[in-house]
Formats: C-alpha cells, sequence, structure tokens
C-alpha cells in the first residue's frame, strides 16, 4: 500500500477502534462479564475490513461518511459474534484468535456463546436508536437491517458455516464450495459495502457494490484458506492447519494452492474493474490488492 493509503487506512482503524470502546463503555453491574466478554474479543484487533468498507462506500458514494461510525462499527460487531462462535469447541475448536486465547478460554464457555449472542443483536438496536435519534431516516434503518439480518441469517453467514460444517470429512463440489464462500464469508462483506451506499443514499449504485463485493469476499476466504496452509501462527494470531485438522473442504483441498491463488488474483482484478464505476477510488484500489497479499 502507499504510505498516503496506509495512513488512510490507520485512520479509519483508530476511529473505528474507538467507536467499538465507546459502544461496550457501559457496563452493568451485575452482567457485567458478558461485557468484558464482548469488549475482550472487540479490542483484540483485527483489520477492521468490513466497518471500513462501509464508510468507505458511503465516502464513494459522496457522503460525509463520519456520521455513520457506530453503523460501520454493527459489522464489526456481527463480524466478531461469528469469530467468537467459530472458535468455540463445538465448531472449530480453536484457542486463539486475533493473536489472543480465544474468548471460551478466557471466559466461560457460556459467557463466550452469550457474548456472540449479545454481539449480533447489538447492532439492530444501535441501528434503530439512530433513527429514533432522527441521525438517519426510519427508511433507511428499515433498509440497514434487512440487508444485515439477511446477510447474517439461513441465506448468509449462518447458512455458510452450516454448509461448512456439513462439508467436513467428504469431497464437495466446486458449485457448493463456490455456495459455502459467498454465504460465510462474502455475505458480511457484500452488506458492509451495501450498506454504505443505502446510508449514502445512492441506491443505484448498490449493483456495482454488490459486483465488487462478490469478487472481494470470494478471493478474501481463497486467502484465508491459503493462509491456513502457508501462513504463520505469529502472522495470522490464529492457528494453522486449523482446517486441514477439522477435514475441512476448501479451496486448497479441491484446487491445490497454485489454482487458488490463479483465482484470487482473478477475482481481485474483476473486483477492481468494477471499481471503475466509482470516482476517488484510489484507496479502495490499494486496499483490495493489499487483502490479496496479506499476511493476516
Ligand atoms: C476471519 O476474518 C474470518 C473469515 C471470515 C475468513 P478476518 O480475516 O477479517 O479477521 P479479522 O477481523 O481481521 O481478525
Ligand atoms: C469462518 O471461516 C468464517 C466465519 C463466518 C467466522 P474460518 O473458520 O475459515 O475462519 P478462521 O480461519 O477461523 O478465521
Ligand atoms: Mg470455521
Ligand atoms: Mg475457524
Ligand atoms: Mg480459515
Amino acid at each position: 500500500m502507499t504510505e498516503i493509503n496506509e495512513i488512510m487506512y490507520k485512520n479509519y482503524q483508530k476511529e473505528i477502534n474507538e467507536c467499538l470502546l465507546r459502544i461496550t463503555a457501559k457496563k452493568p453491574e451485575l452482567q457485567k462479564i458478558i461485557c468484558e466478554a464482548m469488549e475482550y474479543s472487540l479490542s483484540a484487533g483485527g483489520k477492521r475490513l468490513r466497518p471500513m468498507l462501509v464508510l468507505e462506500f458511503a465516502r464513494l458514494c459522496g457522503d460525509d461518511y463520519k456520521k455513520y461510525l457506530e453503523i460501520a462499527c454493527c459489522l464489526e460487531l456481527v463480524h466478531t459474534f461469528s469469530l467468537i462462535h467459530d472458535d468455540l469447541p463445538c465448531m472449530d475448536n480453536d484457542d486463539f484468535r486475533r493473536g489472543r486465547p480465544s474468548c471460551h478460554k478466557i471466559y466461560p464457555e457460556s459467557i463466550a456463546l452469550l457474548a456472540g449472542d449479545a454481539l449480533n443483536t447489538l447492532p439492530f438496536e444501535i441501528i434503530t436508536d439512530k433513527a429514533v435519534e432522527g441521525v438517519i431516516s426510519c427508511e433507511t434503518a428499515v433498509k440497514l437491517v434487512n440487508v444485515l439480518s439477511k446477510a447474517i441469517g439461513v441465506n448468509g453467514m449462518i447458512g455458510g458455516q452450516v454448509i461448512d460444517i456439513e462439508a467436513e470429512n467428504r469431497r464437495i463440489s466446486l458449485d457448493e464450495l463456490n455456495t459455502l464462500q459467498s454465504l460465510k464469508t462474502g455475505a458480511l462483506i457484500k452488506a458492509s459495502c451495501v450498506m454504505g451506499c443505502i446510508l449514502a443514499n445512492r441506491d443505484d449504485l448498490i449493483p456495482f457494490a454488490e459486483s465488487y463485493a462478490d469478487c472481494v469476499g470470494r478471493a478474501f476466504q481463497i486467502v484465508d484458506d491459503i493462509l491456513d496452509v502457508e501462513g504463520s501462527f505469529e502472522e495470522l494470531g490464529k492457528p494453522i492447519g486449523s482446517d486441514s485438522e477439522s477435514k475441512k473442504s476448501t479451496y486448497v483441498t479441491i484446487l491445490g494452492l497454485e489454482k487458488s491463488k490463479e483465482i484470487s488474483e482473478k477475482l481481485t482484478k474483476d473486483a477492481l474493474d468494477v471499481l471503475e464505476n466509482f470516482d476517488d477510488t484510489e484507496f479502495l484500489k490499494d486496499v483490495t490488492k493489499y487483502l490479496l497479499v496479506r499476511k493476516n
């Protein structure tokens, strides 16, 4: 990434991190343990890709993105919920996440489970609060809730996780794998880009945001699968070899490393082409290229 774009990404991350801390600041005495568990997983770091995409698409659509920081953070709340649950013993059974012990390794499994649940419902409180406060219109809030809830549910991330579990220990077709990947990872990435357009009141740009996200979402998960084989624990902050241990079906197991790299490069190129439909895309193009060569 160029120096100026790196500064811009770091600035986004700083604003997102500060906003996330504000969101979990209040901790009611009797049940404060769940707020601490939520904050533990949220503050462990992470690329903050999804909230950044919300803000960046709002900006590309010509809006002043700063007023949407909390709404953008909703995507990080949902994403962190998905990671806490993904690491649980009944799911991928991984002990490390974002360079720290997983949530259920620090807090009881019951609390980790509930922290995930709470992170999944908080976004709907935040988005509807913003409508009540008049920051966004009720119509915009309904559109956002509609897009986000669909992206999380049976036809979104959760559905993808189910296909992922059911694909363990057996060979699946490439079509099935594409559906798996585009749901478990692509759905939230797509919701992020689309929600940016909705916030900026540019529904006409949603098809382009969706096409971009389709490509980036698939490339992102292919790179995640490659890093599970070629990455290092120190850089990733999560265990390597987790997929082969759980006998997962991934791009690497089905197509091999070389072909997987080829496909992720092609998808990245396609994503960059879609960005030609927007102005002022230097930053997002640079981020899109970085996602292909990322080490974590
Ligand atoms: C990891 O997501 C899980 C997948 C969907 C592949 P990220 O790679 O975005 O994780 P963080 O947020 O940076 O930790
Ligand atoms: C998980 O995919 C995607 C989610 C919905 C969390 P992975 O299981 O491959 O994610 P990592 O590798 O544990 O981050
Ligand atoms: Mg998983
Ligand atoms: Mg996992
Ligand atoms: Mg993975």
